[in-house]
């Protein structure tokens, strides 16, 4: 088998990360015989520097002809504080979701005993977390029509859902939870909007369809939900939510397990999908060798299980897993021994290579 792949590295740590998540994918592609063929192409504040443009056409190509995308980190600080900004490089993102469709953000969440002490949540709280939220991304008040009127002392962001929207996202979730637990809780605001009493509809009506009998699904308003992940995270399997509220509970959950410098993510769509870790650029480590490349490693392995590589996927994960026992890893976990950015890497590689 040969895969092509997309890798955008953008900004910040994005680089190092990737060359890391690159090196690693490269041992499993040897040991597993199968190859990989990558296309670069440019995103975020990286891109606009060099050609004016967050997202220019030739990297939407490349992706568009790759069987899977690969991106590092997005964004810099000289955008961060000035809202009036033409060009954002955030804008690369919104963008590249939209126009490959990639309608279905999934990021997984789970504790590892070595971080129990680096959780901001006590440990009898968070031990056995074990959960992924499906948020939906190409839709709602992210995307909908938005403007100013009234001289401009007015400002409005209109959240639009069809039940299409809906529906697609609803079933990637149902059949993730049947390799889970099989519970889904939809989270909405339904008691106040009418996009969420459309999700609770719809939703509700797919889960009454034979093929998802087996499917326990319950409702949470986004409030409740917020306080409840701090609580009793560990009551959640999957968590299924529209394109705001999925954005602001993925970064409530990061927090959950100590390290954001762990957690991966996929952006899927009908045909393509893009693996990205879920920590931004981290410009003030840029170039320094220190940021930890696990989540842009496991990110590798998200994207090999969507090629339905498992094996190697599954040798990445206890690869890691044994990193984090033994203490190979980066300063953000290891205060007394901290290995740098690309040990890490070197020693994921060797592992995998020499087991
Ligand atoms: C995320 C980010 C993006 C979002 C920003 C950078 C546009 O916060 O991927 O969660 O809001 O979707
Ligand atoms: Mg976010």
């Amino acid at each position: 088998m040969n895969y092509k792949i997309a890798v955008l590295p953008g900004d910040g740590i994005g680089p190092e990360v990737i060359d890391q998540g690159l090196k690693v994918l490269n041992a499993v592609a040897k040991k597993f015989n199968f190859s990989v063929e990558t296309i670069f192409g440019q995103i975020g504040a990286s891109a606009i520097d060099a050609t004016g443009n967050p997202l220019p056409d030739e990297t939407i190509e490349i992706c568009k002809k790759a069987n899977a995308i690969l991106l590092g980190a997005v964004g810099h600080p000289k955008y961060d504080n000035d809202p009036t900004a033409k060009v954002r490089p955030e804008q690369g993102l919104l963008k590249i979701r939209k126009s490959l469709n990639l309608f279905a953000n999934i990021r997984p969440v789970a504790t590892y005993e070595i971080l129990y002490e680096s959780s901001p949540i006590k440990t009898e709280r968070i031990k056995g977390v074990d959960f992924v939220v499906f948020r939906e991304l190409t839709g709602g008040i992210y995307f909908g029509e938005k403007g100013r009127k009234e001289e401009g002392n007015v400002a409005f962001d209109i959240c639009t859902y069809s039940v299409a929207e809906i529906d697609r996202i609803t079933r990637l979730a149902f059949k993730t939870a049947q390799t889970r637990k099989k519970k889904v809780c939809l989270v909405d605001k339904a008691n106040v909007l009418e996009t969420s009493r459309l999700w609770r509809e719809t939703v509700t009506r797919i889960a009454k369809e034979p093929e998802f009998a087996d499917i326990e699904l319950t409702a949470m308003f986004v409030d409740n939900a917020a306080m409840q992940l701090i609580q009793w995270p560990s009551q959640f399997d999957v968590i299924l939510t529209e394109n705001m509220f999925g954005d602001i509970i993925t970064d409530e959950a990061s927090v959950l397990t100590g390290s954001m410098g762990l957690l991966p993510s996929a952006s899927v769509g009908t045909e393509l999908a893009l693996f990205e870790p879920i920590h931004g650029s981290y410009p003030q480590a840029a170039g320094k060798n220190i940021a930890n490349p696990l989540a842009t490693i496991l990110s590798v392995a998200m994207m090999l299980e969507y090629l339905k590589e498992f094996e190697p996927a599954k040798s990445i994960k206890e690869a890691v897993n044994k990193a984090l026992e033994i203490g190979q890893v980066t300063e953000d976990i290891s205060k007394t021994n901290p290995k740098s950015t690309s040990e890490v890497g070197d020693w994921i590689t060797n592992y995998i290579l020499n087991k």
